[in-house]
């Protein structure tokens, strides 16, 4: 495979490394840390619109929580890490990209016992673009329904956004792939629509939003704010358990995913159900742009 033109290893200016701005090629961590061999690590993606993070204070508060589910304690306050936040975007000189904070055990034990594990945390930021390529969101994406399952909440840390729980979603995404789709659909357990790889899902059923109850996912930030701004929008907005057969055409007009990467992107197919962009997809998408932007 030929080299990417941009490897994230090799670029210039600086991230926040506990505490400090480290400039972006020295920014690493040693081979035997823990974060690295046993998933010890929570991480958060916000958006920058227009040089402003995008419900940093959320994300903050998400990355702390997702860290104590882990049983790990961030050494900085909420503030702190927002206010690093804000001045590596401003470092940096983001207008309109991507950060990616992260919390992770250190070095200091090489076994499952990590008590006494040092808890770092970086922050990186970079200008970015559309999650999928912004043709798509003319005509929507395709998805596939994946062979793996979201976790139940007893079996996996299913509340954090915690490093671990990506495993299947590569998994997933690069076998629809692989099949000449753009990402996959997870059911969860009990075998009821979950979310996608990297995004919640929302189906259009009649003109009202409906969307799964997020007991075993990520309760989105795009998602609450989605269903808040549809809600002063006027559209009925139904959190419930959701099953595949929902997805034909009969019951289910449009979908969409919700997400900060993801932003609001149309889906158009899901395991040959075809949707198309409805009309509401396309209001909610234009709205949420203007409410990220702050217009
Ligand atoms: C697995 C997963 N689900 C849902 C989401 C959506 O969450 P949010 O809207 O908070 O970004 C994300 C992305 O961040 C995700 O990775």
């Amino acid at each position: 495979m030929k080299p990417l033109p941009h490897p994230f290893d090799d670029r210039d200016g600086f991230m926040w490394v506990d505490g400090a701005f480290v400039p972006w090629r020295e920014s690493t961590v040693n081979i035997l840390t823990h974060g690295l061999h046993y998933a010890s690590a929570v991480f958060e993606g916000i958006r920058v619109y227009e040089g402003k993070p995008f419900k940093l204070q959320e994300h903050t508060e998400r990355l702390f929580t997702s860290a104590e589910i882990l049983d790990m304690t961030i050494p900085y306050t909420v503030a702190e890490i927002a206010q690093a936040t804000l001045d590596i975007v401003e470092k940096q000189g983001v207008i309109n990209g991507y950060i990616r904070p992260i919390a992770w055990r250190g070095s200091e034990m090489m076994a499952i016992s990590a008590q006494h594990t040092t808890i770092h945390v970086a922050i990186a930021t970079w200008e970015t673009k559309t999650y999928f390529a912004p043709e798509l969101l003319e005509t929507g994406i395709k998805l596939i329904t994946s062979k793996w399952a979201r976790p139940a909440p007893n079996t996996a840390p299913t509340a954090s956004k915690a490093a671990g729980l990506y495993m299947i979603c590569t998994m997933s995404k690069h076998e629809a792939e692989r099949q000449g789709y753009h990402d996959a659909l997870m059911l969860d357990w009990r075998g009821q629509i979950a979310e996608a790889t990297g995004a919640n899902i929302f189906l259009v059923q009649n003109g009202a939003l409906h969307t799964p109850t997020p007991d075993c996912f990520l309760d989105g930030i795009t998602r609450r704010t989605v269903m808040k701004l549809a809600q002063e929008l006027g559209y009925t907005v139904v959190e419930r358990a959701m099953l595949p057969e929902e997805l034909s055409t009969a019951k289910t007009q449009e979908v969409f995913l919700t997400g900060t990467a993801a932003e609001i992107t149309p889906v158009g197919s899901i395991d040959g159900h075809v949707y198309g962009v409805g009309k509401i997809t396309r209001h909610l998408m234009e709205e949420y742009s203007k409410l990220a932007r702050g217009r």
